[in-house]
């Protein structure tokens, strides 16, 4: 697609031999200097991306003396995939917002994916932001789902008060071991594991259904990622079968904070305190890894772990918004554009 040409600038795509990177983490710092969003994550998270399965484009504001201000990315929702559902995420350098650099990359994006046959654009804000959500809202997106980050003060959260985790397991029927002694013992176990997040992640409630991962994309996108500490990879195992998961991430740009991965139990071992066996031993964990923080994401439809996670102090920060827009596809003549990033 061509150049876009705007009376203050022009949004072209982003180019990855360039200073582009760099551009785009001191945007996002200047955004959220919490968020542990360094040039390294987006290079990783790029160079990682299955393209062979999923679409993913980006574009950069530039100001006229050649400053990039701003970017946006469209992409597939790899997690709730469907061909014609794309993930559009603007930011803009917070000393060049209000200038329509935003409204600008939205539209650039939107008649971008349009033309690839676009029916729904979901995008994503913080409800404490008034800037995403106001942005949104104003382009017709509207709140689909919400779900909070909880934090845990790791100095101040004693894991004794719930006792040992090994005993909270037996008295819940079952013992806990770690992938990383699982691997090194059977050859089958990371598919067994595998087995069980398909049968618990179908049952996270979600505004629309889980896109199933294969084998090998799991392990390319759990397992081998980055971050994944295999000791911390906790799984619960009655009669022989895994029954519970729990495992830890460490946060890429932000040492001493670590990220409580998925937490789930197998269908018929629920109601029993094994989620809370398994939380008790990753918090444990990472105490005693030296982290000062352990973070977590949760829907506000996931009652059962909001009702663990608030027992164990998780202290919930303000609400994420996902937020979504009906659009009508591009009907023209001579299908879809040339992807040219
Ligand atoms: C959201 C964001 C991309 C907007 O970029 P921007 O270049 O400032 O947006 P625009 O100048 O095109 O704003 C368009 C309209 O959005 C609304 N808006 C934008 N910022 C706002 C704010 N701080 N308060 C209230 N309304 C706001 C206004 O209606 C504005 O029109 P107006 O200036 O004529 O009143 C930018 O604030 C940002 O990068 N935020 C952090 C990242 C983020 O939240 N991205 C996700 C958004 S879905």
């Amino acid at each position: 697609m061509a150049r876009m040409t705007l009376p203050n600038g022009t949004i072209r795509p982003f180019d990855p031999d360039g200073n582009d990177y760099a551009s785009l983490a001191r945007i996002l710092a200047a955004n959220d200097p919490d968020a542990g969003h360094y040039e390294d994550a987006v290079r990783a998270d790029d160079r990682d991306w299955d393209h062979a399965r999923f679409e993913k484009y980006r574009w950069v504001a530039v100001e006229p003396d050649g400053t990039v201000v701003g970017f946006i990315d469209a992409l597939h929702h790899p997690r709730q995939f469907e061909a014609w559902r794309y993930l559009v995420l603007p930011f803009v350098h917070p000393d060049a917002q209000r200038q329509g650099w935003g409204t600008a990359l939205l539209a650039h994006a939107e008649a971008f994916v349009r033309a690839r046959g676009a029916r729904e654009l979901r995008a994503e804000a913080r409800e404490d932001i008034p800037a995403g959500v106001a942005f949104a809202k104003r382009h017709g997106f509207e709140v689909a789902a919400r779900s909070w980050q909880g934090r845990l003060n790791l100095d101040a959260f004693d894991p004794a008060r719930f006792g040992d985790p090994h005993a909270l397991a037996a008295a819940s029927g079952v013992r806990l071991v770690i992938l990383a002694d699982e691997v090194a013992r059977d050859p089958d176990a990371l598919e067994r594991v595998y087995h069980l997040v398909r049968e618990v992640e179908a049952d996270v409630p979600r505004v629309t259904p889980v896109t199933e991962l294969d084998f090998e994309q799991w392990q390319r996108q759990s397992i081998e990622r980055p971050g994944l500490i295999r000791e911390a990879y906790f799984l619960a195992v009655r009669d022989g079968e895994y029954v519970g998961v729990s495992f830890l991430r460490r946060s890429p740009g932000l040492p001493g904070v670590i990220s409580q991965g998925l937490t789930g139990v197998a269908r018929t071992a629920r109601g029993r305190g094994i989620a809370l066996a398994l939380k008790v031993a990753t918090t444990t964990y990472a105490k005693a890894d030296g982290a000062r923080e352990l973070r977590t994401w949760n829907s506000d439809r996931n009652h059962a772990i909001l009702r663990i996670n608030d027992a164990m102090g998780f202290v919930r920060e303000a609400a994420g918004l996902d937020l979504s827009k009906a659009i009508t596809p591009a009907t023209a003549t001579g299908g879809a554009p040339h992807p040219d990033t």
